[in-house]
C-alpha cells in the first residue's frame, strides 16, 4: 500500500465539525458521521476551527492496534481528551508547561503508568470485588424498592439509575452519604460542562468547539474536587480505614509519597470515571429495553443472559465516546504516514458499531454472542474498574428483572451534550412491578 500524507485525508468539513460538536453526540449524528467514515475514510484528518488537526480512527481494528501499542501511541503527551487551542495554551501556562490539569493514570505512560496503576489494582480485581458483592446488592435492592415507590411511572435516569452507581463508589471510596449530591454535581459538572441543562450554571456554554468560545472544562470544578479529597484524604493519612481512600492516602511511589496533585488526581478519576459512566449504561439498557418487549422478555425468561445483557448495554451506550493518543515517533499507520506528536482520536461508538465486527449493529440483542465490544478500551489503560461496573450492573438487574413485568417510554428521552463521556439525561418511563 502507498504511504499517504494528511493532505490526501482530510475528513469532508461537515464531519469533522461533527466530531467536536456536543449536540452531535446527543442528536445522532456523530453515529451517521462514523458510519460514513468507517466506510470511504476509516483513518482520516479532522480539522475544525480552534482545535489542531487530528487523525480519527474509526474501525474497531484500528483502534485495537493503536490502544494495544502504548509505546508508540502515548496517552500524555498531549491533551487524552479533545480540547481547544485556547484550552490548552491555558492549561500549560497553569501547569508550567504541561498540557494537564490532573495527573491521573489516563495522562501517564510507562514508566510511571504500571507504576501508580498498581496501587489500586489489587482492589478492582474479581477476588477483591467478591467480598463487596453482598453490600453492593443491598444498595441495589434498596434502588429496585425506592423505584417500585415511584408508582409506576418516573425519570428512569434521574431517580434511579443517577444514583445507584454513584452511592456504590462513593462507599467504596469513604465518601459519606451526605456528600453524594456534591459528588454527583461535581461529576456531571465536569463531564457535562457543554450540556446547557448540566453544565456550570453562570459559565459559557459552547455549542460547538472554537477559538473565540470558552474553553469546556472548569477550573473551579477541579478545584473543589480537590479541596474535598484534600480533606479525606487528610483523615485518612490520620486514621486509615480499610477503604479506598486509606489505600491512595498512604500510597508510596519508589518509597516516597505521592505527591498531593497525585493523591487527588487519583481520587477525581475514581469518584468521576466511578459512576457517570456506569449510570449511563442502566440508562441506556433501560431505554433499549422500554422499546424492545421482545429482549426484556428474553432475558426475564433467562436471567443467566444478564452479563449479556450487561455488555451489550455498554456496547450500546459507549459512555466514553473518544480518548486521544499522541504519536511518539514518525511511523506508518493504516498506510498513512504520521508524524511525530500527531494527535489522534479513538471513537469507541464507532468501533462498537464496526459492520466488520457486530452483525446488525445497530440492533440492540441481550443474547449477543460474542461481543467484543470496546467501550472499556484495550491495552495498558484497559478500564480499571471494569470488573466493578460489569459487577455493580449484573446485580442491579438480578434484583430488578425478576419484578420488571414491563416498560415503555413515557415521554421522550434525551442523551446529554458532550464530546468525551456522555450518555442518557432524561428517559421517563411508565413500568409495571410483579
Ligand atoms: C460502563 C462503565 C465504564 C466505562 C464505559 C469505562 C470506560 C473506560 C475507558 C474507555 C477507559 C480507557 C481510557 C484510555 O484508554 O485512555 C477507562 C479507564 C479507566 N476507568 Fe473506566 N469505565 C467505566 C467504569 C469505571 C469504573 C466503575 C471505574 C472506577 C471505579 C473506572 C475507572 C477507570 C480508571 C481509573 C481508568 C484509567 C485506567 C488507566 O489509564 O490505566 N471506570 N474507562
Amino acid at each position: 500500500m502507498s504511504v499517504m500524507t494528511a493532505a490526501d485525508h482530510r475528513i469532508p468539513q461537515d464531519l469533522a465539525d461533527s466530531l467536536g460538536t456536543p449536540s452531535a453526540y446527543a442528536d445522532g449524528t456523530v453515529l451517521e458521521t462514523y458510519r460514513w467514515l468507517r466506510k470511504n475514510q476509516p483513518f482520516g484528518v479532522a480539522k475544525i476551527e480552534g482545535v489542531d488537526p487530528f487523525w480519527v480512527a474509526t474501525r474497531h481494528a484500528d483502534i485495537l492496534e493503536i490502544s494495544r501499542q502504548n509505546d508508540l501511541f502515548h496517552s500524555g503527551d498531549r491533551s487524552p481528551t479533545l480540547t481547544t487551542q485556547v484550552m490548552d495554551k491555558r492549561v500549560r501556562e497553569m501547569m508550567g508547561g504541561s498540557p494537564h490539569l490532573l495527573r491521573t493514570l489516563v495522562q501517564m505512560d510507562a514508566p510511571d503508568h504500571p507504576k501508580y496503576r498498581a496501587l489500586t489494582q489489587g482492589w478492582f480485581m474479581p477476588q477483591n470485588l467478591r467480598s463487596l458483592e453482598e453490600r453492593i446488592r443491598k444498595i441495589a435492592r434498596a434502588a429496585v424498592d425506592k423505584m417500585a415507590d415511584l408508582g409506576g411511572e418516573c425519570d428512569f435516569v434521574q431517580q434511579v439509575a443517577l444514583h445507584y452507581p454513584l452511592h456504590v463508589i462513593m462507599t467504596i471510596l469513604g465518601v459519606p452519604e451526605s456528600d453524594e449530591p456534591r459528588m454527583l454535581k461535581l461529576t456531571q459538572e465536569l463531564f457535562g460542562a457543554a450540556d446547557p441543562e448540566l453544565g456550570r450554571q453562570g459559565d459559557a456554554t459552547p455549542t460547538k468547539m472554537g477559538a473565540d468560545e470558552e474553553p469546556q472544562m472548569d477550573f473551579g470544578v477541579i478545584i473543589d474536587f480537590s479541596n474535598y479529597f484534600r480533606a479525606l484524604s487528610e483523615e485518612r493519612r490520620k486514621n486509615p480505614t480499610d477503604d479506598l481512600a486509606s489505600v491512595i492516602a498512604n500510597s508510596q511511589i519508589d518509597g516516597a509519597p505521592i505527591s498531593d496533585l497525585e493523591a487527588m488526581s487519583y481520587y477525581i478519576i475514581v469518584a468521576a470515571a466511578g459512576h457517570d459512566t456506569t449510570s449511563s449504561s442502566v440508562g441506556g439498557a433501560m431505554w433499549a429495553l422500554a422499546e424492545r418487549p421482545k429482549e426484556l422478555a428474553k432475558v426475564r425468561a433467562d436471567l443467566s443472559l444478564i452479563p449479556g445483557l450487561v455488555d451489550e448495554s455498554i456496547r450500546w451506550t459507549t459512555p466514553v465516546k473518544t480518548f486521544m493518543r499522541t504519536a511518539t515517533q514518525d511511523t506508518e499507520f493504516a498506510g498513512r504516514q504520521l508524524k511525530q506528536n500527531d494527535w489522534i482520536m479513538l471513537c469507541y461508538a464507532s468501533g462498537n458499531r464496526d459492520e466488520a465486527v457486530f452483525e446488525a449493529p445497530d440492533d440492540f440483542r441481550v443474547d449477543r454472542k460474542p461481543n467484543k465490544h470496546l467501550a472499556f478500551g484495550y491495552g495498558a489503560h484497559l478500564c480499571l474498574g471494569q470488573h466493578l461496573a460489569k459487577m455493580e450492573m449484573r446485580i442491579l438487574w438480578e434484583e430488578m428483572l425478576p419484578r420488571l413485568k414491563s416498560v415503555e417510554l413515557a415521554g421522550t428521552p434525551a442523551l446529554s451534550e458532550a464530546v468525551f463521556v456522555n450518555g442518557p439525561k432524561r428517559l421517563p418511563i411508565r413500568f409495571e412491578f410483579a
